[in-house]
Order: structure tokens, then sequence, then C-alpha cells
């Protein structure tokens, strides 16, 4: 028996001048995205910007249903949309800002397990790392390098073969 660890790498930034242009832009437009959501049940507005290789940046927001079950989170709007207008454009970077109606809230939110699974496959589709912003309603941003830090030991196509 031997035991693996595996380990995630979260950058923590507290002030936004800290970031390069583009990470900044993409978090604006993540922010402008939470007008967009769909929340009635949660009251929790969640925005998502993806950079493009093409260098068009697409937003989205979350998408609630009285069947709680069938709710889209923002990443997955955005991802699914990106996917479909430009299936064979590779997505270069994604951001993703929250906003809680019934509190306020400092500390960025990370993807949800299924978002994770959907941007890991994303990263083995396009061959391509996908870096992860992450922003609450203050400056404080949390910046990982792939879907694959957020899930380690993910399950992959390579898995079914
Ligand atoms: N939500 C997202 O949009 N992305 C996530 O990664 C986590 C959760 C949404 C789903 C639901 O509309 C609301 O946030 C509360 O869970």
């Amino acid at each position: 028996m031997k035991k693996v660890e595996l380990s995630t790498e979260v950058f923590v930034y507290e002030d936004l001048n800290e970031l390069q242009d583009i990470e900044i832009k993409l978090l604006e437009k993540a922010q402008e995205a939470l007008s967009k959501a769909y929340a009635p049940y949660s009251e929790f507005l969640v925005g998502s910007a993806v950079l493009l290789d093409n260098g068009e940046i697409l937003n989205g927001a979350n998408q609630e249903n009285a069947a709680y079950s069938t709710c889209i989170c923002a990443e997955r709007t955005v991802l699914s949309a990106a996917a479909s207008l430009y299936p064979n454009i590779k997505p270069i970077m994604i951001s993703v800002v929250i906003k809680n109606l019934n509190k306020e809230q400092s500390k960025p939110a990370a993807p949800c397990g299924e978002c994770r699974q959907y941007l890991f496959e994303i990263e083995n589709r396009y061959q391509s790392e996908i870096p992860i912003l992450m922003k609450a309603q203050s400056d404080k941003v949390y910046k990982v390098a792939s879907a694959s830090q957020l899930l380690p030991l993910a399950f992959a196509k390579s898995d079914l073969l």
C-alpha cells in the first residue's frame, strides 16, 4: 500500500491590480451577466464569462427551475453556449462571479462538482487547460490554473476506453 496525496493550488488576490487586463475584463463580463440570472428560488446569482481562442467573450448566468434538479449553473450555461456557437474554437479562460441577494458575501465561490466535471471534459475535448477566476462582491479573487486542480482523480473519457 502507498499513500498518494493530491494537492490543489489556489492563487488568492486581494487587489484587482494584481490581475492581467484580460482577467479583469473577464470578471467584469461575469459581473455583467448577473443581470441575466434567473434565480427566483435560491436568490443566489451567478454570472460566468468565457474567453474563446478567437478573442470573443461570451457570458451567461444561472437558470433555475421550479423542478430544482433542472436548474442550470452559470458555468454550464455559458460553456454549452460556447460549444454550440463555436464548436471548433477552444475556450481559453473562464470567470465566475457570485452575488447572494440575502447576504453580503466577500468570499468567492468555486464551481460546483457538476460544473467541475463539465469543465474537465472541455479541457480534454480541446486539449487545453482552462484557468478559472472566481469572485464575489468584493475585490478578493481566487484563481486556479485548470479544472483538474478542482477535480483531482477525475473520471474521464480515457476511463471508458
Ligand atoms: N450555481 C451556479 O450557477 N454555479 C455553481 O457552480 C454553483 C451553483 C447556481 C445554481 C443555483 O441556481 C444557485 O447557484 C444556488 O445553488
